[in-house]
Formats: structure tokens, sequence, C-alpha cells
């Protein structure tokens, strides 16, 4: 007997119905049960290879990691005397983040967004937003020096995607390196997410206020990709800085 997929689900590939499109109460069960195959236990080795290319020669700077998970990337940032703001809709994302790293956190209301949370390190150099990212705004935290978009595109609804860009390149401060981390594969061998988003695509999000310099692409297929039915996964590093007619 064969099982009806209902309209606007999938089977996602734990071989359970999931939307096609990911709420934020998806990805909140996605932690509950665990399911963040996403989650590396490293810091991002092209973020190792290409963190200059955030600095551009500044010390001390602010930092802003949308989606940011649990990454470890956030306590290296902070570890090299920068400050980092993430914004993550999963509590259990960021409970485990200071569990995990040893760090001692604060937490307190965000009085311009409802039920919103911020978690902040007792040095006051990490600060994550508990909130959905399109509630978040340069209001809340001012404008950032730096962004690490790692695994954050990728995962975005398409739909939602100019919306996104929309708000990062909101929160570009004057000379903001926002490096990018994309991913390229044949999206027809899998539902998202991650969604592929090629070259091409982010030329169409980005290249009206923003200049776009590629600055590497490796395969980055694993056993992981492999389990999914992918035969190549091209990871992408490209660094957005704002065009001077765009910057306010
Ligand atoms: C693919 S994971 C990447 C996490 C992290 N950047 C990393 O590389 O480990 C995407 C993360 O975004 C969070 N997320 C998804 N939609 C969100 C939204 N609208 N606002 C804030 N966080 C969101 C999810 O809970 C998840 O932790």
């Amino acid at each position: 007997m064969s099982t009806e997929i209902p309209k606007g689900k999938k089977l996602n590939r734990y071989g359970e119905l999931e939307n096609i499109e990911l709420t934020v109460e998806d990805w909140i069960t996605c932690w509950e049960k665990k399911h963040i195959g996403f989650h590396k236990n490293e810091i991002h080795r092209l973020l190792k290879k290409h963190l200059n290319t955030i600095l551009n020669g500044r010390k001390q700077i602010t930092i802003f990691v949308p989606l940011c998970g649990k990454s470890w990337d956030i306590k290296w940032f902070r570890d090299q005397g920068h400050k980092v703001v993430g914004v993550e809709v999963c509590k259990i994302a960021i409970e485990e983040f200071f569990t995990e790293q040893n760090l001692y956190y604060t937490k307190e209301a965000v009085p311009e967004i409802p039920g919103a949370e911020v978690f902040k390190s007792a040095d006051g150099h990490i600060s994550l937003y508990n909130c959905d990212v399109f509630d978040f705004s340069s209001l809340i935290a001012g404008k950032f020096d730096g962004i690490w978009d790692s695994n954050s595109l990728i995962a975005i609804n398409p739909p939602d995607r100019c919306r996104y860009v929309k708000l990062m390149t909101s929160l570009m401060a004057e000379g903001c390196c926002y490096l990018l981390d994309s991913y390229t594969f044949n999206e027809n061998l899998i539902t998202g997410p991650p969604f592929s988003v090629p070259k091409d695509t982010i030329e169409g999000l980005y290249a009206q206020s923003c200049n776009i310099q590629w600055m590497e692409s490796i395969e980055a297929l694993g056993e992981l990709q492999i389990s999914w039915g992918l035969d190549s996964f091209i990871e992408e590093i490209y660094l957005i800085t704002l065009k001077t007619s765009a910057q306010s």
C-alpha cells in the first residue's frame, strides 16, 4: 500500500512528514528531536581561512551571526576579542551553546520584540537573541562591522529570501564585510533545507545594493550528503559589501 503524502508536506530524511517550507515551529521540533545534522563540533574551516576577509585589518569588531544555532564560531570570534550578536529562534540551541561552551549567561527581555529574550555572556561580548530573525532589526542592536552567514541563507525558505537579504543589508554598517557561505547542488535530488543557492541566485538577491566577490569553491560532499542521494555538494564563499550608493 503506497503512503500518500498530503499537499504541502514532504517526507523528511528521518522518514517523517514535515512541511515543505519549514516554519519556526518546525525548526524548534528539529532541535527537540536532536535532528541537527548541520551542527559541527568544530570551527568552520573556511571561516578560519577567510577570517581576515571579515576583519579587513580591523580589531575588536562586532560580528552578526544570523540563524546561529549553537555554532562554535561564535565563541571563536569572542576569544579573538570581537563582539558577537546572534539570532536563533530555538531557545534549546542557545542554552546548549552556553552550557557546552562553559559560559555563564544572563537573560533579559527584549522590549522591542514581544516574547523575545537576549542571552548575554557574563563579559557582555556575546548576545544571542532568541527570536524570529524577521522580527530583528538595526533598532535592536545597531548595525554590524561584519556578518558571518553560514548555513543561514541556505536554510531560509526560498519565498523569504528577498526579505532576508533586505534585512541583512539593513544590518550592514559602513565598511561591513559580510562573508556568505553557500552551497550549490542538484535540487531535484533532495527537498531542502538546505536549499541550493548558486551564484546567479546570489547575484539576483544582492547585486542591486551590494558588491559580490567570489572567494572560493570547494567540493564538500560528505557521507551525510551521499546519504541524501547527492553526488556533488559545492560549498562557495563570497564577500559581500555595500555599494557606496547603498550606504546610509
Ligand atoms: C541550518 S541551521 C544552521 C545553524 C548554524 N548557522 C550552524 O551552521 O550550525 C539553521 C538554524 O536557523 C534557525 N532558524 C530557522 N529559521 C529561523 C528564523 N526565522 N529565525 C531565527 N532562527 C531561525 C534554526 O533553528 C537553526 O538552528
